[in-house]
């Protein structure tokens, strides 16, 4: 495994950063690797997938109202209602084996880690021999950061038991800055997983290769973690 730190290092918002790396990854990819089909899982409003080009990029959401908010932009019908824990839909099986690049932006931390072996294993199926597997988290090494606002995200956590590190599948609430001075909660459940448990879960769906980049604002704190991984 490789470590790369200081990935595309910018003092620009978190969030425009971290989308930046993942995406600016994924161009680097397409302009090496001749990509020609992507799918974006947890693509929300599936607002990156026109960036790649001319490219066959797709995305998939499970969650209903924000794929219909997509649909009233999205012209190619190119985001799909689908869970990707589950391998039975016709869009997963119609597309098995025969992906170049799947990415995800900030969606693993919503799985606890039976959902992660589900979905890694069918992200793996659905990735042609020489397909790439890209996505984003929460640096999980941080969350104690966040929880005594060392570090702020702009939404503070709200753990359901006593923090710790090396604690696996540990539930939170992720409450969100309200505008107000405040924070809300608007039923968002992540969960904290060790970063060990996220290569492991690859390694047992079979993915190799796998690069670690820190994305870290110009800071000594990774606010987050960028995974690169192959067949
Ligand atoms: C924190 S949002 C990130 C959205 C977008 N990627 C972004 O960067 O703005 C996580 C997204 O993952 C989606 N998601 C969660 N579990 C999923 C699953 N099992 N299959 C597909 N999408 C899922 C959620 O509905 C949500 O839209």
């Amino acid at each position: 495994m490789e470590i790369a730190t200081k990935f595309y290092e910018t003092k620009e918002d978190l969030r425009e950063l971290d989308n930046k790396s993942l995406h600016q990854l994924i161009k680097e990819l397409i302009k090496k690797q001749g990509v020609n089909s992507l799918v974006e899982v947890g693509c929300g409003n599936g607002v990156m997938l026109s960036q790649y080009g001319n490219i066959d990029a797709v995305g998939v959401d499970v969650n209903k109202s924000m794929v219909e908010f997509a649909h009233l932009y999205d012209k190619n019908n190119s985001v799909y209602l689908e869970d990707i824990t589950n391998s039975t839909s016709f869009f997963y099986q119609s597309k098995k084996g025969s992906v170049d690049v799947v990415c995800a932006n900030y969606v693993f931390t919503e799985f606890t880690q039976k959902q992660l072996k589900k979905g890694f294993d069918n992200i793996y199926s659905l990735l042609n021999d020489t397909g790439k597997f890209c996505f984003t988290i929460t640096n999980p090494e941080i969350r104690k950061d966040i929880l005594n606002n060392k570090v702020s995200l702009g939404y503070v956590i709200e753990p359901v038991e006593e923090f710790d590190y090396k604690k696996e599948d540990l539930e939170f609430k992720v409450l969100l800055d309200d505008g107000l001075g405040g924070h809300k909660d608007v039923g968002i459940i992540d969960y904290h997983n060790p970063t060990k448990v996220y290569i492991s879960l690859l390694e047992e769906s079979k993915f190799k290769n796998i690069k670690i980049y820190e994305l870290n604002n110009g800071t000594d704190l990774p606010h987050a973690l960028l995974f690169e991984v192959g067949k």
